[in-house]
């Protein structure tokens, strides 16, 4: 049957205290609705209806590349009115599915169930059943265990607050049957707004069958008002995606202070210490270990690879077998190859370093080539920026620059090259040779000490 789905996302967010539409929020590093669509992108639906109102030009211009069908609802007058705005544009035939742009945690799976369980002529809500039910609108069930209506926690009876199973909100129903109930909604209730609940109560009444179904978890029904939800749906996020590493065999030492922020893909033998901040998509091969406190964005690190405690990879491309860090900088475009060894207080960006090459301690490589088996002596640095435009500067293989130089780009050193420790180096420098670049040492005989002048 041929899938609408409405996500609602017009609400300010009022507990957010934000300037930010609440589904722009981020979550696990992304919008919040991004991870709603996320959801919806595996289930093949004909057209993704998405309601905005607060701040709904942020939104939409957030999610410009996605294929939506964007619906202003100019006045927020409650969620029934809110599926209202959207259903012009949907085919009676069609399947709806109503989700929320603030419960971000549920899992296609079990919408598929949802879809499923309301079949063609019936409709299905979404319930779980909490422990501190307090907010949510509630399932009230007769005698037989039937479902008769949803009360919203300000319009129901002290008994009816007793009820722990709780809506989600997520609904799926043949969209002409959601036109025909919302189209006899009244806000005559304790919100004054239009309730997409009520039509719970009518489906009752017209004998279409309701049916419920409940996800693996209830994280996956969290909804998110304020800041301590969001933490909360994050926490819940964090430890999913933990539990997915541990279950494809990587090795976290502490699987609650690991945060994956977009996708990380792990060979074997991956081991990951504590405090890890993952951003975009990530791919670590077989053996790689990160230590801890490390944040890694949109990277590749090769196999056997050692990344050392708190250390910044960002944009680059690491080779088998090297070892990064402690306390090293990878900027984007970064390119070091197999077995390189790049050490503490060292920044890289924009530069390639060949295989077994060495940048061991403090240094900064901008805008440069290094062959292979370069050793790059303590402090030195590409002079790259002449305060107008960058420079490169290109070492050969096996060049061996001593410590504290300055290499004033745009410069070349030929392979073999030696370069004296403390050499600012401005030509290029020949093969094979020693090139140093700096005063003579000189000291002066005889010469005294001042002396302490006497008051
Ligand atoms: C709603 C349900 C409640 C359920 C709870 C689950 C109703 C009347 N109540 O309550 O039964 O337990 O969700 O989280 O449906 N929105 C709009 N336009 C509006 C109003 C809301 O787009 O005019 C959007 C909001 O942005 C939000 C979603 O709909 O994404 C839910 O609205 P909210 O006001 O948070 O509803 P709840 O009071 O939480
Ligand atoms: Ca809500």
């Amino acid at each position: 049957m041929p899938l609408s789905i409405v996500i609602l996302a017009a609400g300010q967010g009022t507990r957010m205290h934000s300037n930010l539409p609440k589904v722009l929020q981020p979550l696990a590093g992304r919008p919040m609705l991004a991870h709603v669509l996320e959801t919806c992108a595996q289930l093949n639906a004909n057209e993704t209806h998405v309601v905005i109102g607060h701040g709904a030009e942020a939104v939409r211009e957030t999610f410009a590349d996605h294929d939506i069908r964007w619906v202003e609802q100019a006045k927020q007058l409650g969620t029934g009115h809110a599926v209202a705005q959207a259903l012009p544009a949907i085919s009676d035939k069609n399947t709806a599915l109503v989700l929320y742009g603030d419960v971000p945690l549920v899992r296609a799976e079990t919408l598929q169930t949802l879809i499923k369980a309301a079949g063609p002529a019936g409709l299905a809500v979404l319930t779980a059943s909490l422990e501190d039910p307090a907010g949510y609108g509630r399932i009230v069930r007769d005698s037989k265990g039937r479902v008769t209506k949803i009360i919203e926690e300000k319009d129901a009876t002290k008994a009816e607050r007793a009820i722990s199973e709780i809506n989600t909100g997520l609904i799926a129903c043949r969209a002409h049957f959601l036109k025909t109930w919302i189209a006899k909604l009244s806000d005559d209730n304790a919100q004054g707004e239009y309730y997409l609940t009520d039509i719970i109560g009518m489906a009752v009444k017209d004998g279409v069958a309701v049916h419920t179904s409940q996800p693996d978890s209830v994280v996956e029904t969290l909804g998110i008002n304020d800041r301590r939800q969001l933490a909360q749906v994050e926490a819940a996020l964090r430890q999913r995606n933990a539990n997915a590493l541990l279950d494809a065999g990587v090795t976290l030492v502490d699987p609650l202070r690991v945060d994956v922020r977009g996708r990380l893909e792990c060979g074997h033998d991956v081991t990951i210490d504590i405090n890890v901040v993952f951003e975009g998509n990530v791919k670590l091969d077989d053996n790689v270990s990160i230590g801890p406190n490390c944040y890694i964005r949109d990277s590749q690190i090769e196999q056997d690879c050692q990344v050392l405690p708190n250390t910044l990879i960002d944009s680059a491309h690491i080779g088998p077998r090297s070892q990064i860090g402690p306390f090293a900088r990878l900027r984007p475009e970064t390119f070091v190859g197999s077995e390189v060894k790049v050490g503490n207080f060292v920044e890289v960006k924009k530069s390639a370093i060949g295989k077994g090459s060495k940048v061991s301690h403090l240094s900064y490589i901008g805008d440069a080539k290094i062959g292979k088996d370069v050793n790059v002596g303590a402090g030195t640095i590409t002079c790259n920026y002449d305060g107008v435009n960058k420079h490169r500067t290109v070492i050969g293989d096996n060049v061996f620059v001593g410590s504290g130089t300055n290499l004033v780009a745009p410069v070349k050193v030929g392979a073999d090259a030696t370069i004296g420790a403390g050499s600012t180096i401005t030509k290029d420098a020949p093969e094979g040779e020693l090139t140093v670049a700096r005063v003579r040492q000189s000291s002066v005989k005889g010469w005294k000490k001042p002396e302490k002048k006497a008051k």
